[in-house]
């Protein structure tokens, strides 16, 4: 039988830990350059999908509803760390039988600036980050809140790009950066980026179309995010069959039957050359995904915390350029979508975020799963908690 859980809380200074590389910097730096605090807004959004900043009729936003009224924001604690780390654990593995040197996995309750400095150079496969929009207001989700960034663009970049410049050093060098961003953001941060990792290591623009949210009178639904996908060097890694998807039918190219074998086919009208793809192998998606909704109402997905991700949009990414064994890490962690779907995937990661409530969630999340891994016969690493610092 699985002992499932076993949790064990013990305090740990960072000179103590070690042994194996868990990816995390002993020596406790600190790094200033970006604000501890949280932004003042002045009003209320609902979470998930941006509403499209022109009108919304009949506010359904990603599924909660709100009462339009109107907060002062939402303000968070600055960080004080004393140099002690308070960690528990839950082992997923029966009491001595896990291999001594299994990597844990981390969640801290931190400000992402101070636990991104102590993270080891190249040390992390690949980041996504989900940050908060700058549409000055506070997010609400179903009981969670949390504060987003001024709406100016400019501060915003400012107050991001040392912690790009931090995702930077941290990447492998075949490592790929992932960062989810809207309209109203994006063009801003891919300047900042293509000047950080240079133009030539920008490898998509990915644009994730959804449905769902609030309708336009003035304009066309603003129904996309995008995200913008940097590689530390040119060697950066790619599994394309990874992440293949189903052929649909209704394209410019016809199905026929290459003997028994269903293909679509096209002939290159200049050349004459006749192309086949097979149909059962489906194809290596393009740089746009209509294919995953966002999160409704009442999908059994959705934990409560505001703008939480679909688990399917960040297991393409993880899929695509990473590979079981390998570390992912996302410093703006919510609910732990990141974290929840490298766990799954049989992928180590280290997260954090600012509010304490996000990580409760998480760690709840990440229990459960954890558990219900155990219990299939596949166990994740231990999964190790700060949450000294929030
Ligand atoms: C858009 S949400 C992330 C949602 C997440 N992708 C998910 O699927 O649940 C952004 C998160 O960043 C966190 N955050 C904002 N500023 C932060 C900071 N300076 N350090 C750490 N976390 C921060 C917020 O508390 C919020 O949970």
């Amino acid at each position: 039988m699985w002992q499932a859980v076993d949790r064990i809380a013990q305090p740990v200074t960072p000179a103590s830990r070690g042994g194996v590389d868990d990816g995390v910097e002993k020596d406790g730096v600190e790094k200033d350059g970006v604000e501890k605090d949280g932004v003042e807004t002045d009003g209320v959004e609902t979470d998930g999908v941006e509403n499209d900043g022109v009108e919304n009729d009949g506010v359904e936003t990603d599924g909660v509803e709100t009462d339009g009224v109107e907060t002062d924001g939402v303000e968070t604690d600055g960080v004080e760390t004393d140099g002690v780390e308070t960690i528990e654990r839950i082992d997923f593995e029966p009491a001595g039988t896990a291999p001594y040197d299994r990597v844990a996995d981390r969640i801290a309750c931190s400000e992402a600036a101070t636990e991104v400095a102590g993270w080891r150079t190249g040390s992390i496969d690949a980041i996504y980050i989900d940050p908060p929009f700058g549409t000055g207001v506070a997010r609400l989700g179903r009981g969670h809140r949390y504060a987003d960034r001024a709406d100016d663009p400019d501060a915003f970049v400012a107050w991001l790009l040392p912690l790009l410049e931090e995702g930077q050093r941290v990447l492998a060098p075949h490592g790929s950066l992932f960062v989810h961003l809207d309209y109203r953001t994006v063009h801003y941060v891919k300047v900042a980026l293509d000047r950080l990792f240079g133009r030539d290591l920008f490898v998509n623009e990915l644009v994730w179309c959804y449905a769902v949210g609030g309708k336009s009178r003035r304009g066309f639904g603003r129904k996309h995010d995008t995200i913008l996908w940097y590689a530390r060097s040119a060697d950066w890694a790619f599994y394309p069959d990874a992440v293949r998807v189903p052929r649909r039918g209704g394209s410019h190219m016809r199905v026929v039957l290459d003997g028994d074998r269903p293909v679509q086919e096209k002939t290159d009208r200049r050349t004459g050359r006749v192309y086949r793809y097979p149909v059962a192998a489906g194809k290596v998606p393009e740089d746009w995904w209509s294919d995953i909704e966002t999160l409704n109402h009442s999908d059994r997905e959705r934990i409560g915390w505001p703008s939480q991700k679909p688990e399917r949009l960040v297991e393409r990414i993880i899929h695509a350029v990473t590979r079981p064994g390998d570390r992912v890490a996302d410093w703006f962690a919510g609910s732990g979508t990141t974290a929840a779907v490298a766990q799954r995937l049989g992928r180590g990661f280290m997260v954090c975020d600012r509010e304490r409530a996000a990580v409760d969630l998480c760690v709840v999340r990440l229990a459960a799963q954890g558990r219900a891994l155990a219990i299939a016969g596949t166990p994740p690493p231990p999964l190790e908690i700060l949450r000294s610092s929030c």
